[in-house]
């Protein structure tokens, strides 16, 4: 499996050859991932492919070393992994049909082990751990058999059966002047040139060839030659895609089209957590983990859960104390990694450590996870970079699909690892039988629901930006949250800091009346994270009291309550509403307006939010 960018290209005689034009579009689409690339082309001997795992220069060395001959049809793929670590054998393309067909794939194909399964029955081998190559495999068997060889037909029938998010691209020997590309819930783009079309994950795929593209929509099919392209859906019925006119430059294109990848990640959150979803429940329906090197008794046995992790990943795990207490049951810490080791932590081999980090690669988390390892503790990561040291050391992993993370204060990793750690709660608590399948069944289904939500947070967050810009000015910002709303408050503020430099401070507001409200004066702005008036209707009441208390001494209250809470307009000078959802499920929501915030005014005050000052993506000394 793979996340990454696909830049595909079927070069006309006229045009640019096939090699060039894959390289130069992977190298602009290197963003989407990189830890592993590789290429195949159509030559007069058949499909010749390379593939290497590490960044896309291992690949140019490659192709140094062994070189391809030139070729007019040929497809690339830069790679996320997010099952099957990042090696050369499960590095894309994946060959089938003798070595005849080579196909490239982002996304998660869900019901993989399933085909895999009856693939293998009828004598197909696989190479790979990867589900790129199950469909390499069915897309094969189907030219060979039902689709009569015809490339594009063998494509709408592998698609009618695979189930989950993919974009495909497809080239075989047999059709040497055709690339067929599929697409659900993955992006695609066709750019068309003159004598020469091309593909790509997104328009810098092809940017420096042409600005000619179309966009397909879901569920479709486009096949492309030298001078021509043709859009279907899954069945074979004509389909077209949208055209339009590539208006951005290569810089922007990258970031699809935003002024900052912080912008875009914000931005990518429901495909984040929607990915982070997807591919989760086996046959029998029961939730799984990505890797698993416990026993699962050791598991059930578990008494206390530590979770570490620092920056953005502990707020993260705050969330989870709540979500996994509640449902499992077992008492869970939360305790950022580089203070754990240097105190003397009672960690039993009866404690499961969650450790939890975005890169996989935090010095502070590491050590911290080794040393609860040597102390006969169990680690499970929750992490979003396959193959990092973290998940690679660990006991069991589950990970996050967010994809990479390019700018250096965390957003969609966030939302991702709030969302990981639900389904870690959910697991759990199936595993130790404290939730029946029913209750599991809800919980998912409210998940699922999730990614429209953020999506509509998103579409209605002009207010927020247009606020952000009118306080550039602002010295100093305050956060309240209660239960989930503390760990989210806590991140509001600690996106203010990173990316626009003001002090900024995330307090419980049941604590405020203990200390803090002594800085509260005509005219502080404070954010206040108000809890559904469902459900635990008592904090909800706290809430509103509190707002009730700092409006009192001057403060400028800005307000993130659930659609349809009248009750905190009369004591809120902004409101900002988010979607309906379950209390323990509304952090991947009521955070969002808190990014754009940030993000919004560090951009007023004219700083590169997607490096701030002082700051690095990933820490790897203590
Ligand atoms: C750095 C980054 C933060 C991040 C933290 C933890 O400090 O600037 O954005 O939250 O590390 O990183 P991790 O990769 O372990 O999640």
């Amino acid at each position: 499996m793979g996340r990454g960018g696909s830049a595909g290209t079927l070069a006309g005689p006229e045009g640019h050859g096939a090699l060039d034009v894959v390289l130069e579009g992977l190298r602009r689409l290197e963003y989407r991932g990189y830890d592993s690339a590789g290429v195949a082309v159509i030559t007069g001997n058949g499909i010749e492919s390379r593939k290497k795992s590490g960044k896309l220069t291992n690949l140019l060395d490659e192709l140094q070393a062994n070189p391809l001959p030139e070729s007019l049809t040929g497809i690339g793929h830069t790679r996320w992994a997010t099952h099957g670590g990042p090696t050369d054998r499960n590095a894309h393309p994946h060959l089938a049909d003798g070595g005849k067909l080579a196909v490239i794939h982002n996304g998660i194909i869900e019901n993989f082990a399933e085909l895999k399964r009856t693939l293998s029955a009828q004598g197909v081998e696989f190479v790979s751990e990867t589900d790129t190559e199950v469909a390499a495999a069915l897309i094969g068997e189907l030219f060979r058999g039902e689709a009569g060889g015809d490339l594009t037909r063998a494509m709408q029938l592998a698609c009618q059966r695979l189930e989950g998010a993919f974009t495909l691209l497809a080239i075989h020997r047999d059709q040497p002047d055709t690339v067929v590309a599929a697409r659900r819930n993955s992006p695609l783009v066709v750019g068309l040139g003159d004598g020469e079309n091309f593909l790509g994950s997104d328009v810098s795929g092809f940017i420096d060839f042409t600005r000619r593209a179309v966009e397909l929509g879901q569920d479709q099919i486009v096949t492309i030659t030298p001078d021509s392209f043709e859009v279907t859906d899954f069945n074979g019925k004509p389909a077209q895609g949208r055209e339009f006119q590539v208006d951005w430059d290569a810089a922007a294109a990258e970031k699809g089209g935003f002024a900052s990848f912080m912008e875009k990640e914000i931005n990518d959150q429901p495909e984040a957590v929607a990915q982070t979803l997807l591919g989760r429940a086996g046959l029998d329906g029961k939730l799984q983990l990505d890797e698993l090197r416990i026993d699962p008794s050791q598991l059930k046995a578990v008494d206390k859960i530590i979770v570490l992790a620092c920056g953005t990943s502990a707020y993260a795990g705050q969330v989870a104390k709540y979500a996994i207490e509640h449902w499992c049951r077992i008492p869970v810490e939360v305790e950022l990694s580089h203070e754990f080791r240097y105190r003397d932590p009672i960690v039993n081999a009866n404690t499961l450590v969650v450790a939890i980090s975005q890169s996989g690669e935090t010095m502070d988390t590491l050590m911290a996870a080794r040393y609860a390892q040597e102390q006969g503790a169990k680690v499970l990561a929750i992490c979003n970079t396959n193959g990092s040291t973290i998940p690679r050391e660990a006991d069991a992993v589950l990970y996050t699909h967010a994809g990479p993370e390019i700018a250096v204060a965390s957003t969609k990793a966030f939302l991702a690892q709030i969302t990981a750690a639900y389904l870690l709660g959910l697991y759990l608590g199936q595993l130790r039988g404290n939730l029946f399948t029913g209750q599991i069944r809800d919980i998912l289904a409210d998940l699922a629901k999730v990614p429209a939500k953020i999506q509509t947070v998103l579409d209605d967050s002009d207010q927020v930006k247009k606020l952000a810009r009118t306080m550039a000015d602002t010295r100093s910002v305050l956060f309240l949250g209660r239960h989930v709303g503390f760990p989210v408050a806590m991140e509001g503020a600690l996106k203010l800091k990173e990316l626009a430099y003001i002090h900024a401070e995330g307090f419980a507001a049941g604590e405020l009346k203990h200390g803090p409200i002594a800085l509260i004066e005509e005219g502080q702005p404070v954010f206040v994270i108000v809890p559904s008036p469902r459900g635990r209707n008592s904090l909800h009441a706290k809430v509103v009291s509190n707002i009730q208390e700092i409006r009192a001494r001057g403060a400028k209250t800005i307000v993130i309550a659930e659609e349809g809470d009248t009750a905190v307009q009369a004591y809120a000078e902004h409101v900002f509403y988010i979607p309906e959802t379950p209390t323990l499920l509304a952090p991947l929501l009521a955070t969002v307006p808190l990014q754009v915030f940030a993000c919004e005014l560090a951009t007023a005050k004219g700083y590169d939010v997607d490096q701030p000052r002082n700051l690095a993506k990933s820490v790897t000394v203590e």
